[in-house]
């Protein structure tokens, strides 16, 4: 059997694989074990903006592995004690931190945070919402396709249409624990926030005394052509869930938690592997990656280069390209799936978000001339008219 065979065999079944096996990765590169090399413009779902094997990291986390791997968080640890204090430096006025081990317990930790400080029970999400797929974040999820045959879900979720204010202001009620939104939704399609509509929705969550929740797994860590998106739009959260590329691949999730979030005391969460040695190693010498080499400037300037070529292909497939920095979407006027695919026959891997949209997560190292490639074949595939 090969691994395609092996995985579809004894996986749970729960993914569509791609009988695309790969065992190498190197800069935006990744391989198959014949050495046949693919243009990554997914980075592993928004993963690996340092690209793959950066020799930084893969030094820290072997220097960590032979060092300490694991101590729960009642034992104090240098790595830990430092990004600590690293993370604490990254956004003013959020200068606590909960570390877990994914995306969706980042948000299951800011929605318990929510309710714990507020006493209150409510949350809202915006429609097209993507936050996880545990009970507390598919609660805040919209689509149905990942909710369907898991409910009932948490109780006092709601959703409003994402970019409307007045929606939002109807919604929000002295129950309202939290608003909690993506200041660019991913999954549900790369669509970016207004600048109004977040503004508002930190004025309004101040006016009725509910929390402000921003989700940026996706989006942060250079992502967006800041550190993280919301720095676009003046605003700053309350809790922001963080995960994906901050260890520049190592799994890590983390909250970071401002002042006025209450009755965070001993025993209120927790988590086994939350803020080990080797994650937080791997996510030091990730955050001084992504500062020494200015990957978020990389991705403003690399990501605007990428648009302006996008925007130039002449396809009457496509509807609108969209995005910020190196998290674009291509929106198509048909089904995605087969493009996917024929740009696989291209040696270029990318994602879908939703039915028709096209999303394009390159590392943030990715090269010009990568970026070319990828242009060229896309113009190829959604100009064929075979
Ligand atoms: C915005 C957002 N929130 C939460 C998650 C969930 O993260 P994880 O898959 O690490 O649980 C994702 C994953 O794609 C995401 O894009």
């Amino acid at each position: 059997m090969n691994f395609y065979e092996i995985e579809t065999r004894y996986g749970a079944g729960v993914y569509a694989k791609q009988q695309l096996s790969i065992v190498r990765g190197q800069g935006a590169s990744l391989f198959d074990a014949d050495g046949n090399e693919y243009l990554d413009c997914s980075s592993g779902h928004g993963v690996a903006n340092l690209g793959h094997a950066h020799p930084k990291v893969a030094a820290a986390i072997a220097a960590q592995a032979a060092t300490l791997v694991t101590l729960f968080e009642s034992f104090p640890n240098d790595k830990r004690a430092a990004l600590m204090q690293k993370m604490a430096g990254l956004v003013p006025g959020l200068e606590r931190v909960f570390f877990c081990n994914s995306g969706t317990e980042a948000v299951e930790a800011a929605l318990k945070f929510a309710r714990i400080s507020t006493g209150r029970t409510n949350v809202i999400a915006a429609m097209r919402a993507f936050h996880g797929r545990t009970f507390g974040s598919l609660s805040a999820t919209f689509n149905k396709k990942y909710r369907q045959g898991f409910e009932p879900l948490l109780p006092g979720f709601s959703h409003v249409p994402y970019n409307n204010i007045q929606a939002l202001e109807n919604a929000l009620s002295a129950e309202t624990a939290a608003v909690i939104l993506e200041a660019i939704q991913g999954e549900g399609g790369v669509y970016p926030a207004d600048v109004d509509y977040l503004q508002a929705a930190r004025q309004i969550c101040d006016e009725r005394g509910a929390l402000l929740i921003l989700d940026e797994i996706q989006s942060g860590f250079g992502r967006t052509g800041k550190m993280f998106a919301f720095q676009h739009f003046e605003v700053t959260p309350d809790l922001l869930c963080c995960a994906k590329s901050l260890a520049g691949g190592v799994p890590i999730g983390a909250v970071l938690i401002a002042e006025k979030v209450q009755n965070l005391t001993p025993g209120v969460h927790g988590s086994t592997f939350g803020g080990n040695p080797l994650s937080c190693a791997a996510a030091l010498a990730a955050l001084d990656v992504i500062e020494a080499e200015g990957l978020a400037g990389q991705a403003a300037e690399k990501g605007a280069y990428l648009v302006e070529k996008l925007r130039l292909i002449d396809s009457p497939l496509i509807r609108e390209v969209r995005g910020m920095g190196l998290m674009v979407g291509i929106e198509l006027k048909q089904k995605v799936a087969p493009y996917l695919k024929a740009l696989q026959d291209h040696n270029i891997i990318t994602l879908n978000a939703g039915m028709t949209v096209l999303r394009l997560l390159p590392p943030l190292v990715i090269s010009y001339e990568q970026i070319d490639r990828l242009v060229g074949a896309l113009e190829e595939v959604l100009t064929d008219e075979s």
